[in-house]
């Protein structure tokens, strides 16, 4: 637990309280308009506080003398297996939060053996990324382009880079209401700074030359922006039908990411897919929408047995990750607090956020009875919601 937490002794760089995590990286991030990008949530924040209130409803029954001394937080995902059931959430333009950007947290997350997520959106190029990061298991995020084409070039490009899932976000074709980039003029800034997966994509700079007379993404950075957001964030098009466009290139494992109802769950069984997140975007699209959590447990129910079912939006400590895994979760993605770390203090900063909660959940698991994770099942929480 100490090599994995906290070192006894010296002072963490970025603190382990998770109530305090945002208040020190509105303090301390040098990156201000990073970080009104990082808290921003559509609408009053209803669906953000809703993922933690779920969370605050189910409390853990523990068991004693049950002998956990060595606990092992493995878990098999397609088959493979990963050391934990933590995974790096698919977080876009991370040169906007420090100049580490995602090679500084997908560093960090190679050195604790959590498997890093790169987004369409990312300000690091597929090729960029591995060849600065070889090491670590590596997932693809695709905001689906409206171009063939184009998706087809930037699935290629992944798979041939070797990331091993893909994960595909489908619940932001538009980007949600969200009044902390609005009152700070942020979404130029953002778009400016996030492209490097499409910008370096030789298809979508070929189709931008022919439409702009020649120019380049360098050239015209406003315009190549531009260019790119409406392609991949205009695309309400898309529907069940055309989800096999997708096995043409990629023969790996397909998740869809941000299915919240038992009958999208159903129809990605239906349509063959190999995984489901249940998410809402870490409530940054739909104000008052379903809880992740509260989402979790019906489609856990419905279609477990049948495809693996991972969630986030809300995750922040050891605890809640032991109780989204009773409820049926196979594994959890983190968001926000890995890179309020990196806003922080950068790859370290990463690192301690991702470190502090993998030996959360040891120790969760530990004091709760539990030795590995196939024990937890929904028999280990009770649902009990204290008014106020
Ligand atoms: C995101 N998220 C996201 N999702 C995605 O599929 N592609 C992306 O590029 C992004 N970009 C992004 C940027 C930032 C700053 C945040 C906070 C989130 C959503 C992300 O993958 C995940 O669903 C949520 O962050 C999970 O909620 P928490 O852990 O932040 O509460």
């Amino acid at each position: 637990v100490l090599e994995q937490g906290v070192v006894m002794g010296n002072l963490p760089k970025v603190t382990t309280d998770p109530n305090l995590l945002e208040e020190q990286a509105r303090k301390e991030m040098v990156l201000q308009r990073g970080f009104e990008y990082i808290r921003g949530s559509a609408g009053e924040a209803a669906t953000m506080h809703a993922n933690r209130l779920a969370f605050r409803s189910w409390k853990i029954i523990p068991r004693m003398l049950r002998a956990t001394g060595e606990r092992d937080l493995s878990v098999n995902l397609f088959g493979k297996k990963y050391r934990a059931p933590i995974l790096m959430a698919p977080l876009g333009v991370q040169g906007t939060m420090h100049a580490d950007k995602e090679i500084g947290n997908a560093r960090a997350c190679a050195e604790l053996g959590v498997t890093f997520t790169l987004s369409t959106s990312a300000s690091t190029g597929i090729e960029e990324l591995v060849e600065a990061v070889p090491e670590g298991d590596k997932w693809f995020q695709l905001y689906w382009p409206q171009d063939d084409e184009i998706t087809a070039s930037i699935l290629t490009r992944a798979r041939k880079n070797g990331y091993q899932t893909l994960v595909v976000t489908l619940d932001t074709w538009v980007m949600g209401w969200r009044p902390s980039d609005l009152d700070t003029a942020n979404i130029p800034f953002i778009v400016g700074v996030g492209d490097d997966v499409g910008f370096q994509d030789p298809v979508f700079r070929r189709k931008f030359a022919e439409r702009t007379d020649g120019e380049t993404p360098e050239s015209s950075p406003v315009l190549a922006g531009l260019f790119w957001v409406g392609e991949v964030f205009s695309g309400n098009n898309r529907s069940w039908e055309e989800i096999h466009i997708l096995r043409k290139y990629w023969d790996g494992p397909i998740v869809l990411k941000g299915v919240l109802s038992v009958e999208d769950a159903k129809l990605a069984v239906q349509y063959g897919l190999d995984g489901i997140i249940v998410s809402n975007h870490g409530g940054r699209q739909i104000d008052g929408c379903i809880s992740s959590l509260d989402a979790l447990e019906p489609i856990a129910q419905a279609v477990g047995s049948k495809i693996t079912v991972m969630m986030d939006s809300g995750i922040r400590t050891g605890a809640d990750i032991f109780k989204a895994l009773c409820l049926g979760a196979q594994a959890v993605f983190v968001g926000r607090p890995v890179v309020y770390g990196l806003g922080i203090a950068g790859k370290e900063g990463a690192h301690s956020v991702l470190a502090n909660l993998l030996a959360d959940l040891d120790i969760t698991m530990g004091l709760s009875g539990v030795k590995s994770i196939p024990e937890l099942n929904p028999s280990r929480l009770a649902r009990i919601q204290h008014p106020g």
